[in-house]
């Protein structure tokens, strides 16, 4: 069950069940429920956005990204694969000044706290 953001009380509301964590998207302003063990690009499925894609979730296209703005250093699970590590080496590269910090790919990532992340493209629109 997702969450919206509610300026005038300053924090996420939040109907989350347990075992679950909050991603904020900015700038659409839009809280996703990521469940432990699920990808932020599953979640968004499963809630019905329509998170850009081109592989489909396979890692491969890097439409998916997202740059981690805030949130607990711990709450994104580490990197594991060298896959995502040559994509997110590719988009620093590209688009953020040679710079990694918080850059991943939202089908790969899971969580473990709540984050804000910024995702250029998205604008919140359901399927
Ligand atoms: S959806 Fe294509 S890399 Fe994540």
């Amino acid at each position: 069950m997702s969450s919206r953001h509610d300026p005038a009380a300053g924090a996420i509301e939040s109907t989350a069940h347990a075992g679950s964590y909050t991603a904020r998207i900015e700038p659409a302003g839009i809280d996703i429920e990521v469940y432990a063990g699920e990808t932020l690009f599953d979640a968004a499925d499963r809630e019905g956005y329509d998170w850009p894609t081109i592989c489909g979730g396979q890692g491969t296209c890097t439409h998916c990204h997202v740059r981690l703005l805030d949130g607990d250093p711990q709450a994104a699970a580490p990197i594991d694969t060298e896959q995502e590590r040559r994509a997110v080496t590719r988009l620093a590269r590209r688009l953020y000044g040679d710079d990694p910090t918080g850059i991943r790919l939202a089908c790969q990532l899971q969580l473990r706290g709540d984050v804000v992340a910024e995702q250029r493209t998205f604008r919140g629109e359901r399927r």
